[in-house]
């Protein structure tokens, strides 16, 4: 049985991960809208992701006798002003979520959870490898100064990145 304290925190992480699926959607339309179709599969499949890792906490919710929560929805930004300035957003809100999910393992070890904090190993694993990719998306992007075709070239390897990671899954 989860204790409240574990409970809550765990429905608030939910709450986030749902947020972060919206974010990238809202982020895949505007790609999609500027001419960015490889970069829109990608932010598609992640927003997917991000779905599935709430559904993972969820289920465990239930699981453990708690009561998984559907989270009101809430409207992300819907416009940005440059590729670039969608990618800088989206480490700095992984990096966000990175903290949220310490402070999530923080409330376990406090409560002596030890059977959740082995099931958010997955998620602390998952978070260095989300800023990692991140991060290096960023610094591509940095490398590309104002060159159109170089935007291009970038934007078909994101498509690639995509293809390549809902192959992988159909593997699985
Ligand atoms: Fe579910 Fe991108 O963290």
């Amino acid at each position: 049985m989860l204790k409240e304290k574990v409970e809550k925190a765990l429905n608030k992480q939910i709450e986030l991960e749902l947020f972060s699926s919206q974010l990238y959607l809202s982020m895949a339309s505007w790609a999609e809208k500027n001419g960015y179709n490889g970069s829109a599969d990608f932010l598609y499949i992640h927003s997917d992701e991000e779905r599935e890792h709430m559904l993972k906490l969820f289920r465990f919710v239930n699981d453990r006798g708690g009561h998984a929560i559907v989270p009101e929805v809430k409207q992300p930004k819907l416009e940005y002003d440059s590729i670039n300035a969608v990618f800088e957003e989206i480490l700095e809100h992984e990096k966000m979520i990175t903290s949220e999910i310490n402070n999530l393992v923080g409330v376990c070890y406090e409560e002596k959870d030890f059977t959740t904090v082995n099931f958010l190993q997955w998620y602390v694993e998952e978070q260095v490898e989300e800023e990692s990719l991140f991060s290096n998306i960023l610094d591509k992007l940095n490398l590309l100064g104002g060159d159109k075709a170089r935007f291009y070239m970038f934007d078909n390897e994101m498509g690639n990145l995509s293809a390549t990671s809902t192959d992988s899954e159909d593997a699985e």
